[in-house]
Formats: structure tokens, C-alpha cells, sequence
């Protein structure tokens, strides 16, 4: 190959590949999908170059088929990757996440007084409509906490 053709990650068989992760999230997912014990191949890349994200992250997993609670937990920390599935080398379906109205469980409130932070209840948080600031442009997504109403940016999510 010459100089400067090499391909940067290699191709995979079958399996899903999630792409278009912001670099920053990548070892979040790799986390929350629980791929320390998995025991085919994972390829991670992070700081790709990318044209719509400043540098973006890769995760590739053979043989993997991602469950739907999967799914809603990956689009929870990165709303705008997409999912790749993979057969026999070619992409056979390419979804785009879309932001869940309802996160049970994953997320942990940061308020110290809420009641889910001291009762034995699952975590709940419902999405807050975006709203256009004065400069028309969408403001940053915004999730309620269904106990205690504190708000938390997308951003700021913390996973308990
Ligand atoms: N990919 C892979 N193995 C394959 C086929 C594709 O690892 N056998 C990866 C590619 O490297 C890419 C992703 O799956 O990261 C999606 O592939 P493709 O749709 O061919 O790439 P793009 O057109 O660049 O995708 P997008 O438009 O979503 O950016
Ligand atoms: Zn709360």
C-alpha cells in the first residue's frame, strides 16, 4: 500500500458498527455496553477525522447484535451517532439514534436531596422541549427529573 493509503481502521465481517460517536463519549459506551468481557473482536477508535464532527469515535463490534434498551442507552449519551449493521462485509442497514422522551434507570439525578437518591426507586427523567432561543437556534437538549424537576443538560448526564 502506499504512503499515506492505509486504511485507518479495518473493515469487519459481521457485526455493528457504531459510528459517528463524539470522541469524548466513546469510552462511556464502551462502558455501558459492558464490552470489557466481550469476547469477540472490538475495534475502538477515537479523535478520527470526520467531516461533521470536529474528530469523531468509532466502535466496532463482531458478531454483535445491539438490544433495543442498548440502543436507547447509546442514543442517550450520543444522540447523533448512527448504527451500522454488517453482514458478509456490507452495511445492511444504517439507523440514525433519535433522543428518547422518557430515560428510566441510567441516569443518576444530581440533586442530593432527591428522594431517588435515598429511596430504593428507579431514576426517571422526562425530555424537555426544545425551545429556540432569540438567535433561532435550538438550545442544548434538556432532561426533568420526574421526582425532584431538577433540569439537567444532556451534556452533564451522569450514569449511575
Ligand atoms: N464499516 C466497517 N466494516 C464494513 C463496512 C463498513 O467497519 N464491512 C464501517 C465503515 O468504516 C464506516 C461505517 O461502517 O465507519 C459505515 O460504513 P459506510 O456506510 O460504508 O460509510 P459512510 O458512507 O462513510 O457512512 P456515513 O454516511 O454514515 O458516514
Ligand atoms: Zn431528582
Amino acid at each position: 500500500m502506499s504512503k499515506g493509503k492505509e486504511l485507518l481502521i479495518g473493515a469487519i465481517k459481521d457485526g455493528i458498527v457504531i459510528d459517528h460517536i463524539p470522541s469524548k463519549k466513546v469510552f462511556l459506551i464502551v462502558e455501558i455496553l459492558k464490552l470489557k468481557n466481550y469476547s469477540q473482536r472490538i475495534t475502538v477508535a477515537t479523535n478520527m477525522p470526520s467531516s461533521s464532527l470536529v474528530k469523531k469515535g468509532i466502535i466496532k463490534i463482531e458478531d454483535k447484535i445491539l438490544q433495543e434498551n442498548e440502543l436507547n442507552n447509546i442514543s442517550l449519551i450520543a444522540p447523533d451517532a448512527t448504527i451500522n449493521i454488517i453482514e458478509d462485509y456490507e452495511v445492511v442497514e444504517k439507523t440514525k439514534l433519535e433522543r428518547l422522551d422518557e430515560v428510566e434507570e441510567l441516569v443518576k439525578c444530581d440533586n442530593p436531596k432527591c428522594i431517588s437518591n435515598h429511596e430504593n426507586i428507579e431514576t426517571k427523567f422526562i425530555r424537555v422541549e426544545e425551545d429556540l432561543n432569540e438567535n433561532n437556534l435550538e438550545e442544548k437538549t434538556k432532561y426533568k427529573c420526574f421526582y425532584c424537576e431538577k433540569i439537567i443538560l444532556e451534556d452533564e448526564i451522569q450514569i449511575q
